[in-house]
C-alpha cells in the first residue's frame, strides 16, 4: 500500500487517478483550492468511493500550505502533480497568476519536499505545449486533416523545446526545475508532456478539454465554434489510458527518473475535428451544430506524440481507440447530464 499525494486532485485527470489509486488499496491525499468549475461535484463523487481519502483544501500558490503537507501526513510514496492554471487563453489574458500557479506552485511543491525528510517519487503532468509552434515541421493539408510530411511517428522528446504562450512557458519552467530537482537533488521526478486527455468528470469548456466540450455541447444540443478550419490534428488519449501510464512510469522509477516522455494517444490514435464530429455524429445519430472563427494564438496544426519511448521505458501502449472512446464519453455524459445544468 501506498499514500499518494494528489494536487489538484479534485480535477478531471486528479479524481480519476485517486479513484483508482483508492480501488487499488493506497490511501490518497487530495491537495485542491477547487478553483475550477465542477470540481466539487468531482469532489462529493470522490468521497462517496471507498477506500482511504483525505481532503484538504488548499492553494499551491501558498508556501506554507504546501509544506504543511509534508509536516503532517510523513510517509508519502507518490506525488501526482496536477494542480495548474489549465488553458492558454487564460494564460494570455492573466500571464502573472499563470505563472504564479503554474511554475510558482510546482517550485514550491519542489521546495516543500527538498526541506522535508520526505522522498516521493513526482510524476508532473507536463503538456506537448513545451515544443511551441513547430514551424519548421514540414504539415502538408489533406482534406480532412493535416499531416506531417517526414515524421510517421509524430513528434519525439527528442524535438526541441521551444516554449510559447505564457501557459507553454510557465508549464515549460515548471518541467524544466522538475527536472532539475532529480539531477541537483536526487528527488525522483517524472515529466508527462501530455497530449488532449479525455474521459470522464472532464468539464471540458471551449478553452480547455476540447474533446469533452464537444461532446457536452452535442447531448446539451449547443453550437459548437471550430477556431481555424477544423483540419487541426491531436492525438487524443482516454483517461484510463493515461492512469495505467502513471502506474506503470512508478513501477519503473530506476529507469524513467529525471526524464521526459510524450504522452498521447499516438499515430493510431490521432484525429482531426472534423473527424472528430463525424465519429461523434456517429456516436449520437446527431447533427453537430458548428461554427467556424479565426486560428487561436499557438494553436498546433497538428501534434502527434511519438510515444515509443514510453513504450520501451515502462512497457506502455493506450489501449482505448479513439472511436471507442469517444462512445465511452458520450454514453457516460448522456447519462450524468444534470452534471451540466449550468455549463
Ligand atoms: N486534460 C488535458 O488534456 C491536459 C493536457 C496536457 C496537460 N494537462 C495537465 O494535466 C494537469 C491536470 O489537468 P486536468 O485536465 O485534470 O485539469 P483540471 O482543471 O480539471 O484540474 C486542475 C486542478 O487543479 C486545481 N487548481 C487550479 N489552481 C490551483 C491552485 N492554485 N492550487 C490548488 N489547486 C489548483 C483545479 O481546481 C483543478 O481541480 C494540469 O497540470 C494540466 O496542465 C492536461
Amino acid at each position: 500500500m501506498n499514500k499518494v499525494l494528489i494536487t489538484g486532485g479534485a480535477g478531471f485527470i486528479g479524481c480519476n487517478a485517486a479513484k483508482r489509486f483508492l480501488e487499488r488499496g493506497d490511501e490518497v491525499i487530495v491537495f485542491d483550492n477547487l478553483s475550477r468549475k465542477g470540481t466539487d461535484k468531482n469532489l462529493n463523487w470522490l468521497k462517496k468511493q471507498n477506500g482511504h481519502l483525505i481532503f484538504v483544501k488548499g492553494d499551491i500558490r501558498s508556501r506554507n500550505s504546501v509544506n504543511a503537507l509534508f509536516k503532517n501526513f510523513g510517509k508519502i510514496d507518490l506525488v501526482l502533480h496536477m494542480a495548474a492554471q489549465v488553458a492558454v487563453t487564460t494564460s494570455v489574458v492573466s500571464p502573472r497568476e499563470d505563472f504564479e500557479i503554474n511554475a510558482l506552485g510546482t517550485l514550491n511543491l519542489l521546495e516543500a519536499i527538498r526541506v522535508s525528510k520526505v522522498r516521493p517519487v513526482i510524476i508532473n503532468a507536463s503538456t506537448n505545449k513545451v515544443y511551441g509552434g513547430m514551424e519548421s515541421i514540414k504539415v502538408k493539408e489533406g482534406q480532412k486533416r493535416y499531416q506531417y510530411k517526414q515524421l510517421p511517428y509524430g513528434i519525439s522528446e527528442r524535438e526541441s523545446i521551444s516554449f510559447c504562450s505564457p501557459y507553454g512557458c510557465s508549464k515549460g519552467a515548471a518541467e524544466q526545475y522538475i527536472l532539475d530537482y532529480s539531477k541537483i537533488y536526487g528527488i525522483k521526478t517524472v515529466n508527462f508532456r501530455q497530449s488532449c486527455i479525455y474521459g470522464p468528470r472532464q468539464f471540458g469548456v471551449e478553452d480547455q478539454g476540447w474533446a469533452a466540450h464537444f461532446i457536452i455541447a452535442s447531448v446539451l444540443k449547443k453550437k459548437i465554434t471550430i477556431y481555424g478550419d477544423g483540419k487541426q490534428v491531436r492525438d487524443i488519449l482516454y483517461i484510463d489510458d493515461l492512469i495505467d501510464a502513471f502506474i506503470k512510469v512508478y513501477r519503473n522509477i530506476n529507469k524513467t527518473n529525471g526524464k521526459s516522455y510524450n504522452i498521447g494517444g499516438g499515430k493510431y490514435n490521432s484525429v482531426s475535428l472534423l473527424e472528430f464530429i463525424d465519429l461523434l455524429e456517429d456516436s449520437s445519430n446527431k447533427k453537430v451544430k458548428s461554427k467556424f472563427r479565426d486560428w487561436r494564438p499557438a494553436d498546433q496544426r497538428i501534434y502527434i506524440s511519438d510515444i515509443r519511448l514510453a513504450k520501451k521505458d515502462f512497457d506502455w501502449t493506450p489501449k482505448v481507440g479513439v472511436k471507442k472512446g469517444i462512445n465511452l464519453l458520450f454514453k457516460w455524459i448522456k447519462e450524468n447530464k444534470d452534471l451540466f445544468n449550468d455549463f
